[in-house]
């Protein structure tokens, strides 16, 4: 491995994206967030008429969307989030957020043939330069060599009521907290049982329970040891 890399996994809701944002800012790293590739071959897949019942028999269609979908991550100053995903041309960065969109996205995430058309991405733009890459197996399977690995967990009812404030604050219809809450709870069931790439703590990860943690507590404990690392390695 040529370049830095830094690998953050755990569930939804552990403050993963917040935290290696602000983190990639500080430390110059590029911050990729792989799971809204899986996001935006969920929307692809509800563009082609897919629903979260799919079955087995529309896997290989489903593996074919992500081996075919172009993906670009644009920075766009003027914009909130700044940091936009264009799929096949379409900028569907606020469109990936809904709890439908996690859903599906978790669901053609156990799919061989999907998982097997992001991997070569994940490493291209992980290589590209310096980077933090967050997701669910990142340090067991798309780097496990990175120079450094964070796993990060929460308690569930921490994790929905972050998911609600998050929602809340986009507008719109929101679930109530028990839906979420439930939402969660079937997402890191199947997140981690599945047979590929099950989200696991890496060998050799560090472990952050961010439950009592404000984010700024989060980002300090990981650039330091980000930090830290960087110098000893000269980079
Ligand atoms: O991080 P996220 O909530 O945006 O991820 C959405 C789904 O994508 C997640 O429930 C599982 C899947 N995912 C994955 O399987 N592997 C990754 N590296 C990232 C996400």
């Amino acid at each position: 491995m040529s370049k830095f890399v830094v690998a953050v996994d755990g569930p939804a809701g552990t403050g993963k994206s917040s935290a290696t944002k602000r983190i990639a800012d500080l430390a110059g790293l590029i911050h990729v967030d792989t799971g809204a590739l899986y996001r935006g071959v969920a929307y692809l897949c509800f563009e082609a008429g897919f629903t979260l019942d799919f079955d087995e028999s529309d896997q290989p269609a489903i593996g074919k969307i992500a081996q075919k979908a172009r993906f670009e991550f644009k920075r766009v100053k003027k914009q909130n989030p700044s940091n936009r995903l264009i799929v096949n041309g379409h900028d569907v960065t606020s469109l990936i957020r809904t709890p439908d969109m996690s859903m599906m996205a978790s669901k053609i995430s156990a799919i061989p043939g999907v998982r097997n058309a992001l991997t070569g991405l994940q490493r291209t733009l992980g290589l590209s330069a310096p980077s933090i890459l967050e997701g669910r197996d990142i340090g067991t399977v798309i780097f496990p060599d990175a120079d450094l690995k964070f796993f990060l967990t929460a308690s569930i009812d921490e994790r929905a009521k972050r998911r609600l404030d998050e929602l809340e604050a986009q507008g719109g219809d929101t679930p109530s907290f028990e839906e979420l809450r439930e939402q969660i709870r079937l997402r890191d069931e199947g997140d981690s049982t599945r047979a590929i790439a099950p989200l696991k703590k890496a060998e050799g990860a560090v472990e952050i329970d961010t439950t009592a943690l404000t984010l700024d507590q989060v980002v300090e404990k990981m650039a330091k040891l980000i930090l830290a690392k960087k110098k000893e390695l000269a980079i």
